[in-house]
Parts: structure tokens; C-alpha cells; sequence
């Protein structure tokens, strides 16, 4: 299975792509997760990177191409994996094909989750994730035990530098500029499936496997 998740900030991208890699065994690749940990480490990849997220603008192709173009190289993504957030643009679309080509193995499908702005906005809003273990929680929709802390590992939840409400509407801004010609090239090569994502993450997850139940 080799799967893109495309869809606006807060569609649940990254919601999904946990369940779907736990049901596959197969990677879930969250572009703004390598680039969160680059800034963290403050790598030089980072530091190019920090500026672009932190004004909820994309970086460049070329350095987000070639660090997925490396990450897909690594063994567990040998028998499949889910691409959460990538790609973004049509050159960064074209890359990978071009990539994917190469090896003889095409993409399986692409999702697209479908949410409006201003739910987008208010699970944004609401967003914590742990900085130990990466679990995510929503303070309306998801909310921990206890206050700010996390389950499992017991860590002080953070929310993202990016989901203060500016910045989460400058995201959701750029996203509508790139979205249309992205979903042609995949709807043009018979890939692209929506799914309507405004219903609780278990039932979003039955609608994917249907998608996915159905596919040739
Ligand atoms: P990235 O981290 O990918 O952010 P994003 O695309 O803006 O998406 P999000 O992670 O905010 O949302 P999501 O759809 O994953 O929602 P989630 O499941 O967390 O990218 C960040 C930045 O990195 C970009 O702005 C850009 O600068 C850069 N970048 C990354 N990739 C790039 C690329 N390819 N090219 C160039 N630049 C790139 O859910 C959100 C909240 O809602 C959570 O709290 C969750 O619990 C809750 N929730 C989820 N689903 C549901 C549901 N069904 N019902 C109720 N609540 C839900």
C-alpha cells in the first residue's frame, strides 16, 4: 500500500495516517513532523525551514523533495508507506512520480480529506501533542485525563508554534492556492479519492477502509 494524504491543516491527516500505518504495518511520513524535528535539533535544514513554517508558508520544493526522496529510501519503507503531507505542490507531485517510477512500484491511491475552514481552524486551535511519545489530543474533540498532560507517558502536553489562529488561517490560505492543481494531477491519473472528513475519527477511518476495500 502506498497511499498520499492530502487535505487542509486540521483535515486529520495525521490523525488517519497513525490508524492507517498501525492497520498496514507500514510507515506513516509526516513531512511536518522531519521538519519539526530539523528545527528542534536545529539542524541547518532546520534553521532554512523555521522561517517559512513559522509564517504557515511552505518550504521550498527542493528541500522538502529531497529529504522525502531520502526517507522513502530507508527499509521500512520497502513494502509500502503513507505520505502525510507531501506532496504539497505539482513539482513536488512530479518528483516524487518520477521517483516512483523508477522503482516500478506507483502510488496505490491518494486521499483527500475534506474538512471546512472554520472546523479546520477550531481543531487547530484545540490541538496539544505530546513531546515524548507524539500523541496527539484535542481539548474539545479529544481531550486527556487530566489537563494538559499526556496519557500515556505522562508528559506536560505543548501545542504547535504554527496553531495560533494567524498563522492557522495564513496555512489554510495557502493551502486553497496549491490544492486545485495538485488534486487535478492525481484526478487526471484516476488516484484521487475524497472522503468527507467532518465526522469522529473512527468513522472516518470505516469511510477510508471502504475507499481503500474498494479499490481494484
Ligand atoms: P504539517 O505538520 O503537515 O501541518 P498541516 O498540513 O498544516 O497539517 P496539520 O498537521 O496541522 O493537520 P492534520 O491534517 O494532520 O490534522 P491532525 O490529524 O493533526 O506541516 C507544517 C508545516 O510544515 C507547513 O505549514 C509547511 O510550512 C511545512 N511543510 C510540511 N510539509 C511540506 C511540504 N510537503 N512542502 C512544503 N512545506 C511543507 O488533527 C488536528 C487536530 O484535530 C488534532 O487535535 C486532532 O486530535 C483533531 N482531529 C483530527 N481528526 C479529527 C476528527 N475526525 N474529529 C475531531 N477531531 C479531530
Amino acid at each position: 500500500m502506498r497511499l498520499v494524504l492530502l487535505g487542509p491543516p486540521g483535515a486529520g491527516k495525521g490523525t488517519q495516517g497513525v490508524l492507517l500505518a498501525e492497520r498496514y504495518g507500514i510507515p506513516q511520513i509526516s513531512t511536518g513532523d522531519i521538519l519539526r524535528d530539523h528545527v528542534q535539533r536545529g539542524t541547518r535544514l532546520g534553521i532554512q525551514a523555521r522561517s517559512y513554517m513559522d509564517r504557515g508558508e511552505y518550504v521550498p520544493d527542493g528541500v522538502v523533495v529531497s529529504m522525502v526522496m531520502d526517507r522513502l529510501e530507508e527499509p521500512d519503507a520497502d513494502h509500502g508507506f503513507i505520505l502525510d503531507g507531501f506532496p504539497r505542490t505539482v513539482a513536488q507531485a512530479e518528483a516524487l512520480e518520477r521517483a516512483l517510477e523508477e522503482t516500478e512500484e506507483p502510488l496505490t491511491a491518494v486521499l483527500k480529506f475534506s474538512v471546512g475552514g472554520e472546523l479546520a481552524v477550531r481543531r487547530l486551535l484545540g490541538r496539544y501533542t505530546c513531546p515524548t511519545c507524539g500523541r496527539t489530543y484535542h481539548m474539545e474533540f479529544k481531550p486527556p485525563a487530566e489537563d494538559e498532560v499526556c496519557d500515556v507517558c505522562g508528559s506536560t502536553l505543548e501545542r504547535r508554534a504554527d496553531d495560533d489562529e494567524l498563522t492557522a488561517r495564513r496555512r489554510l490560505a495557502v493551502y486553497r492556492e496549491q490544492a486545485s492543481p495538485l488534486e487535478r494531477f492525481y484526478a487526471e491519473r484516476d488516484l484521487l479519492h475524497q472522503i468527507d472528513a467532518e465526522a469522529l475519527p473512527d468513522e472516518v477511518v470505516d469511510r477510508t477502509m471502504g475507499v481503500l476495500e474498494a479499490l481494484p
